[in-house]
């Protein structure tokens, strides 16, 4: 078989991540290889993201890009996949003529087939079907050694909760959980290669399996809990109005499960998480994070905001920015608001000026800062266990030693916060390599030094670690 290259950018969320990954290991098959953008590559693939104009408008500026390099190349396939191409279909292949394939986001399975066909026939092709939705849900497994050691896993997808801002149902489909089995297997599968964290992926993962009749989420949360080697849990993202209290105990019970809840709000108004169709009020949210602070103090919790939600007044604004003190988020996303295909609130007549939504935006932004700053200074003289992705990945290589010529590393705490920290004695070696990569993949306790906005500066502490300790060796573990 021929070697082929092939790029994939990804744009969007985390299933989108996943999902890239599942089409490249599907591609192999073909004979194409990944690699990072080259002019050589044989066949380009966007990975496209909806959820608001801004995402939309990238995907349109990089395809103007690509469709220069296939004029100098006429031999390359381009193809667009992901939630653009499921939304704009066969209006995408008439407005971008270089564009050889669209493709939905349950086309994924398909996609081989679909390639194998335009390399013979030289054809062009939009399949934004979503029949066979349940074999969409089926994961390859074939993974490379030295995988990443933190990895995504999709568990279910789509969404039927139809926040009116959001598009996500239109162009994800009906909910649909994977089987416990295939989620466990993979897991064991990605661990087998060198991954310690997993993050379980879907809108909603709270609602996992309740229309299968299959397992819960807590009961899918404590069986992977049981898998040998793998380290830590995290799961993304739990709707407020699901949340319960089952799950909430995981927090308690799991010894795995990481730290930190993401739990998107929205607004601090009840009359805007009404129009929003959130389907709870400010009150029952701030019950449920008092209730995760009860069974994990330290819990860490994060939020996403929309600023400037059709009819948001400058008093529900205040609400939110109120909501905001109450909670003392550690992190949070926030958005402006952005009118999206189909979503109901694009029809809502009281649209907020552009310019009002930018000055609440920066004022949420602003507020935020304060008490990101004053989490992740709280942490400053503690010891935290960090799980360590790898040596740290500054553009500037002289970042990556201290004045002592000592390696940096990074890695994350449970509460999700990123460390970078030394070691004394982990010089740099004569040669001007890269050290022995002893600390990755292994969970180590780190003393933080220094808090930064976005990060923590730390140094490890005790115990000295073995040369002989390989990766995944669970002997060296905090
Ligand atoms: N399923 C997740 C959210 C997925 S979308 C949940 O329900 O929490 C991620 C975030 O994008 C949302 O939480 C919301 O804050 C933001 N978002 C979605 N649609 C938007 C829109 N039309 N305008 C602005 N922000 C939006
Ligand atoms: Fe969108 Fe709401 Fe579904 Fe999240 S729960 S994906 S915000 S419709
Ligand atoms: Fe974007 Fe689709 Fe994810 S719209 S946020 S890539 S589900």
């Amino acid at each position: 078989m021929k070697n082929k290259y092939l790029h994939i950018i990804t744009i969007g969320c985390q299933m989108n991540i996943y999902d890239s990954e599942q089409m490249a290991i599907r591609l192999k098959a073909l004979g194409y290889n990944l690699i990072p953008f080259s002019e050589r590559a044989d066949l380009i693939i966007v990975n496209t993201c909806a959820i608001r104009e801004k995402a939309e408008q990238k995907v349109f500026s990089l395809l103007g890009r690509l469709a220069r390099l296939k004029k100098k190349n006429p031999g390359l396939i381009l193809g667009v996949g992901g939630c653009v191409a499921q939304q704009e279909g066969k209006k995408l292949l008439q407005r971008v003529p270089c564009l050889d394939l669209v493709f939905g986001t349950h086309a994924a399975g398909r996609l081989p087939e679909l390639v194998e066909r335009i390399e013979q026939q030289g054809c062009r092709i939009v399949d934004i079907g979503m029949s066979d939705q349940k074999n969409s849900l089926e994961s390859v497994l074939q993974y490379d050694q030295n995988i990443n050691i933190s990895k995504f896993v999709t568990i279910m997808q789509g969404c039927e909760n139809f926040c009116t801002y959001c598009v996500v149902p239109y162009v994800r489909g009906k909910e649909l959980s994977r089987k416990p089995e295939a989620i466990i297997r993979e897991i064991k599968a990605l661990v087998k290669s060198g991954a310690g964290e997993i993050t379980l992926l879907g809108q909603n993962v709270n609602s996992y399996g309740k229309k299968e009749g299959i397992s819960t989420f807590p009961e899918l949360l404590a069986s992977i809990n049981r898998i040998e080697g793998l380290k830590r849990i995290r799961f993304t993202t739990s709707h407020p109005k699901d949340l319960s209290d089952e799950l909430i105990e995981c927090f308690a019970n799991l010894d795995k499960l990481c730290k930190h809840i993401h739990l998107p709000v929205q607004s601090g108004s009840n009359r805007i998480l009404r129009r929003m169709n959130r389907k709870y009020t400010r009150e029952e949210y701030l019950e449920k994070i008092e209730k995760l602070r009860e069974i994990c103090p330290d819990i860490a919790v994060s939020t996403d905001l929309i600023a400037g939600f059709p009819g948001e007044s400058k008093s529900d604004f205040e609400d939110t920015l109120e909501l905001m003190k109450q909670v003392e988020y550690d992190s949070i996303f926030a958005f402006k608001y952005s009118d999206r295909p189909n979503a109901k609130a694009a029809g809502f007549s009281d649209k907020i000026s552009e310019n009002e939504k930018r000055t609440r935006l920066q004022r949420i932004l602003k507020l935020q800062e304060g008490f990101t700053a004053q989490k992740n200074s709280s942490l400053v003289g503690l010891i935290q266990p960090v799980l360590v992705e790898g040596l740290s990945k500054k553009q500037d290589m002289d970042n990556q030693y201290d004045s002592n010529n000592n390696l940096q590393w990074t890695g994350r705490t449970s509460t999700n916060k990123i460390v970078n920290f030394f070691h004394d004695n982990d010089r740099k070696i004569s040669d001007g390599s890269m050290s022995d990569r002893i600390y990755e993949g292994k969970l180590v306790d780190v003393k933080i030094k220094k808090a930064l906005l976005h990060s923590l500066k730390g140094k490890l502490v005790v115990p000295e670690p073995r040369l002989s300790d390989k990766k995944g060796d669970n002997s060296y573990v905090a």
